[in-house]
Parts: structure tokens; sequence; C-alpha cells
């Protein structure tokens, strides 16, 4: 599906943008693991999140919607039912990493995992290498790729150094050692922290250190999970298409509430501020680490850009906002360079690849590099078609930069926003009426 999006006059308004996709993950995660029922608010209604929902009813769970409420009841940590069939992880990369940390410790089981075509060009490798250190059993296609299966049986605990900046494959590893003495994690600069802060709600044995340098968090022996209502703040990776989109048109002012800031996910605001954007963020003090997220509402105004650099200690905090650095990149004054975000190669699309070259089709004048972008502001973008490569992420860069630019923008495969944000055309006209 097509769908062209005009040059805009100006966004004006108050918004609350669609729950946290990460969170939403982790609350059905961890609520299909709670010897209780758990009930969940604002959880993303999303393609992605669609997918951990059926993965958790199908290996038992009871799921139920009431009203703006979801109600999920597990059967415990170590009570997973075998599943009739493959789970269909779809487009979800974090329910692909996530769910076989659970899933490698449930005794005489076996798993098989698989997705749609995106999925299976993306490395699970990175998971079960900690998962084989830990005595799990999984075989993937050519050593890598999915379709994989996994076969439950007993866990000994690790000491495990990640050796590329991943919450995914940090969270994983974290749920394994649920059922060992003590697993630790140690990543080389930190990432989201949405799990470790969940589990410790619920129960689990976890610590934190090493923040000053490379985060170490530690988790025991969990003998059962329980977790009190989780509130999904609005997602900051949704809302970022909404604040880039204040700031570039002229004319804008934006208020975009109960967004979550937690500091492992802000980094687009911080890249923001160095860039000159008019972005206020009135928070909530951070609380402490068992608390729910920190919220916050986002003020945002239209002003003028100036370009900046982004390094490799900040990617993982804006690892998924980086396609919007290198949009708003074209609009700022001077260079715009990302370094160290090699990561992105390997998300729903290439995304190194269909950002730079995305943008070179809509006028910009960008430069793709092994790690990142180079990007000189040109003050503006011309507008024409690009190509959403199924990637909603993309799919949605390119509908900002239609109403940023001088004559709009057409997004081939717009049906790709339906994984995390299947309101954002329809959001988007509110704020421009
Ligand atoms: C996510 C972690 C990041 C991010 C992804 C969601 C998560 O991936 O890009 O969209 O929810 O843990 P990596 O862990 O691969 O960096």
């Amino acid at each position: 599906m097509n769908t062209r999006f005009a040059p805009l006059q100006k966004l004006r308004g108050r918004l609350r943008p669609p729950g946290d996709k990460s969170i939403s993950h982790r609350a059905a995660l961890v609520g299909a693991m709670a010897s209780t029922p758990v009930r969940i608010r604002n959880y993303l209604d999303a393609a992605d999140t669609g997918a951990t929902l059926a993965a958790v009813r199908q290996l038992g769970a009871i799921v139920q919607w009431r009203e703006a409420e979801l109600v999920i009841r597990g059967g415990g940590l170590r009570n997973v039912q075998a599943p009739a069939g493959t789970i269909d992880v779809g487009n979800a990369g974090t329910l692909m990493r996530l769910l076989p940390g659970w899933l490698s410790f449930q005794q005489g089981c076996t798993f098989t995992l698989d997705g749609d075509e995106s999925i299976r060009r993306r490395p699970i490798d990175r998971i079960a290498t900690p998962l084989a250190l830990m005595g799990a059993s999984i075989e993937a296609r050519e050593g890598r790729y999915p379709p994989f299966t996994i076969h439950g049986g007993g866990l000994r605990g690790i000491e495990y150094q990640l050796p590329v900046a991943s919450a995914q494959v940090k969270s994983c590893v974290l749920l394994a050692g649920l059922t060992t003495e003590s697993t630790t994690v140690i990543e080389p600069v930190p990432t989201r922290d949405h799990t470790e802060r969940l589990l410790a709600r619920a129960g689990a044995p976890i610590r934190r250190g090493g923040l000053d340098g490379a985060p170490r968090t530690t988790v025991g022996n969990a003998e059962e999970l329980d977790l009190e209502p989780v509130d999904v703040p609005a997602d900051l990776s949704s809302a970022a298409f909404l604040i880039a989109a204040g700031v570039l048109v002229p004319g804008s002012r934006l208020l975009l509430e109960g967004v979550g800031v937690n500091w492992t996910r802000a980094g687009f605001l911080r890249i923001l501020e160095r860039m000159g954007a008019i972005v206020l963020v009135d928070s909530e003090p951070q609380g402490s680490f068992a608390a729910q997220e920190p919220i916050a509402e986002i003020d945002v105004s239209h002003c003028a850009l100036q370009g900046t650099e982004v390094g490799p200690d900040e990617v993982p905090l804006a690892i998924d906002e980086l396609p919007l650095v290198a949009l708003l990149g074209c609009f700022a004054e001077g260079e715009t360079i990302v370094r160290g975000a090699q990561e992105l190669r390997l998300k729903e699309s290439d995304r190194i690849a269909a950002v730079a070259g995305g943008l070179r089709t809509l006028g910009g004048d960008i430069e793709d590099t092994p790690d990142g972008f180079v990007v000189r502001g040109t003050g503006g973008l011309a507008g024409g078609r690009l190509d959403a490569r199924g990637d909603h992420r993309l799919a949605l860069l390119g509908a900002v930069a239609g109403v940023a630019s001088r004559d709009g923008v057409e997004v081939v495969g717009w049906e790709a926003v339906s994984i995390s944000y299947p309101s954002f055309a329809e959001d988007l006209r509110r704020l421009a009426a």
C-alpha cells in the first residue's frame, strides 16, 4: 500500500503516543511467567506485541482484554505448556530473542520458533551462544538463523560478557538465569534496562552494579514471580517521529503526554538538545529501580537545527531513533555524523543502507559508512518516493520526511507501520487539523 504525505503548514495539539513496544513485550512475558494474574494498562495494540500475546497463549497463558486493560494468567515460571506447532514471532526481534531465555529451562519440552522473511535474516547465534554455555540445546538454520529449535533442560549459572551492546541478548540471559544459582551479564555500555526493572518489581533476586563503567547485572534463582499492575508508558521511539515532525514543520508546537523517559532509552532527547531543538521534558522524579518506569510530558516547538556527532557509547541509548537523526541532519546546518552503529544493519532492514539510500532519493546529501552515516545538511529535502522495505521505522521516517519536505513523499509499503504505530497517519492528521 502506498500512502502520500504532503508538506504541512504546522502541527499543533496534545496527544498520548501508543504504548511502549519494548515494555509491552516484557510485561506480557513476565506476566505469563508470574504465578498470579497480572494487569497491564496501555499495552501496545500492534502486530509486534500481538505476536507476543499469541505466543504466551500458545504456551498455556490465558490472555483477556478487559476494556483498556490486559489481564494475563500464566502457569508460573516453570510450568510452560508444550505448544502444538511452531511459535510464530512474526516480525518481532524482541520476542524472538527474549522468549528463548524462558523456554530454555522448561525441562523435557521442545519449542520451534520462526517468523517472517525479515526475521529469518536476523541472527540468533548471539542468544544461542550464551544459552549453550548455560547448558541449553539450540539448533538453528545455518547455525544462526530462524527457524530454530530449543530443547529445554536444567541450566547452570554463567558470567557473560556481551560481545555487542544488546538489551535483547542481556534480557534473554537474565531470564534464563532465573533458575540458576547466579548468572551475571556484563555490558560494554548501558542498554535499555526494562527487563531488570520488571524482574525487580516481580520479586526476582536481581542486583545491578558497575554503572559507572561496564554495567553488571546479576540474577539468582526465583521460586515464583508476582507482578503488581504494570502501566506501560507511551513509547519514546514512536513519539520520536512526532517530535521530529514538530521540530521540522514551521509553526509547530506539540505536547506529548505520558512518554517513557528512562535514561537508557532517552538518548534521542539529548541528541536533539545538542542539535539546538526546543524540546522541554517535564518529568517526574525517576524513583527507585523497582518502581514504575519514569514518564514525562514532552513539549516540542519548531526551530532551526545544527549538525552533531553521535558516537558508539550513545548508540544503544538511541538505537531505534538513529534513522531520525539522519533525517534531522538533512535539515540542519553543517554535518551530522553517526559512528559505531553497525548494529543498525541487523534490524528489520539494513537501516544504514535503507536510510541513506532512501534519504538520497528524497534529495538528501548522505553517505553511508560501514558503521553509520555522514549527512551534510542542505536545509531541507525535495521529496519523492521512499520504499519502506517492510520496515516500520522506515515507513514512519518517510512520513515525517514528507510533511517536512518541499514536494511531499509517497511511502511505498505504508502497511509496515502496523508493527509499532498503526494509528500514526491518523494522529498526524489530528495534529495538522
Ligand atoms: C530492543 C532492543 C534493541 C532495539 C529493539 C528493541 C528491546 O535491539 O533496537 O528495537 O526491546 O530490547 P538490540 O538489543 O538488538 O540492540
